[in-house]
């Protein structure tokens, strides 16, 4: 197991943790939709305005697929990846993925001013409460979570990295 898997809904942190992870373990961190952005050459509002979310699901299957075969590196992933179960059994065969996890009103603070997540335009609140209805079970299912709210980003990358090596060592 050499990779650390970061999911979670949008506005739990992957990215500020996936950074920490990075300068904390020397591992490269991978952030899977900035490489998405990159290999389309636009952006994801771009991709799910013009060809729509079925089309970035399948560019984020093919991601995921690409990414579950690499080893040692920190993989940052879209809020929406537990859609496909693959995408998880795939990360986890070489790697510790990790659920973290916020209130809704922890996430609603991080995200307030954000214009680049096509499913949160709109009403932010509402967006929140009915993607999270959707999608609880699905995050529930992973057996490693971790709560934001209470703990400072340092906290949380040493929570991780202390299960990460009990599992590795
Ligand atoms: C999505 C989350 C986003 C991005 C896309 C869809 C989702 O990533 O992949 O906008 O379905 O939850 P973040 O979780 O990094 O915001």
């Amino acid at each position: 197991m050499s990779n650390i898997i970061l999911v979670g809904f949008m506005g739990t942190g992957k990215t500020t943790v996936g950074k920490m992870l990075e300068n904390a373990t020397g591992l490269p961190l991978i952030d899977m939709d900035q490489l998405i952005e990159q290999e389309a050459g636009t952006s994801i509002s771009e991709i799910f305005a013009n060809e729509g979310e079925a089309h970035f699901r399948r560019l984020e299957r093919a991601m995921a697929q690409k990414l579950a075969t690499r080893s040692n590196h920190i993989i940052s992933t879209g809020g929406g990846i537990v859609l496909n179960p693959d995408n998880l059994t795939d990360f986890a065969r070489n790697g510790l993925v990790v659920c973290l996890t916020a209130s809704p009103d922890t996430i609603l603070n991080r995200v307030r001013n954000d214009k680049n997540r096509p499913l949160l335009a709109g009403d932010k609140e509402q967006q929140i409460y009915d993607l999270l209805q959707q999608r609880q079970p699905l995050y529930d299912a992973i057996p490693f979570q971790v709560a934001t709210d209470p703990y400072t980003p340092e906290q949380i990358t040493e929570i991780i990295l202390k299960h990460f090596r009990s599992h590795t060592d």
